[in-house]
């Protein structure tokens, strides 16, 4: 595979959302993975906004968020175990930031499992910051770390 130049982002549109089921349910172990109701509620926050990203026009990975004037969650981000480590979350995330951003928001918020190693790595190089310990945060029971980032 090679580098960037072959992923394209763009906005998420209904047709695309069995795709971004099926890599929700790929990416996550089953207690944690949304159900459909559970992804078109999300899709449909007030101030959601999804971006997808396509590689070589195939669907694989995406991330949604929700603001609220100054504030806003990364409701999830998600990129086929395949396609990890060629940048494709990072160009999701700026992307998404660049959005909130110019909407207004200058703190972006998340949650993510204490045991989710890549996932707060990830974080952490693109400036989010441990906040406190979330217990049982999960179905299942598992912790979770909020972490937040100021937009600058
Ligand atoms: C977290 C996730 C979205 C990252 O997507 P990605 O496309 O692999 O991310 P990138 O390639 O842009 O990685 C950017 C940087 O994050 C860090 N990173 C990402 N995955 C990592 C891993 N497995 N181990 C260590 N660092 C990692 C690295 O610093 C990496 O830069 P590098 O590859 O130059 O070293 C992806 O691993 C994923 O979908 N995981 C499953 C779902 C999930 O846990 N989502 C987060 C929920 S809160």
């Amino acid at each position: 595979m090679s580098r960037s130049p072959s992923i394209q982002l763009r906005q998420y549109l209904p047709h695309d959302f069995e795709a971004l089921y099926d890599i929700d349910q790929a990416c996550y172990e089953p207690t944690i993975a949304y159900s459909r109701r559970e992804m078109r509620n999300y899709l449909r926050f007030p101030g959601a906004d999804c971006i997808v990203a396509q590689w070589e026009k195939k669907l694989v990975g995406f991330i949604i968020t929700a603001h609220e004037e100054t504030w806003a969650y990364v409701i999830t981000i998600d990129v086929l175990e395949a396609y990890r480590r060629h940048g494709v979350g990072t160009l999701l995330l700026r992307s998404a930031e660049e959005k909130l951003r110019s909407a207004g928001v200058r703190v972006v918020g998340l949650e993510t499992a204490t045991d989710n190693a890549s996932a707060i790595a990830f974080w952490q190089k693109h400036g989010y910051r441990k906040r406190v310990v979330r217990k049982n945060y999960y179905p299942g029971g598992r912790d979770a770390f909020s972490m937040t980032k100021l937009l600058e």
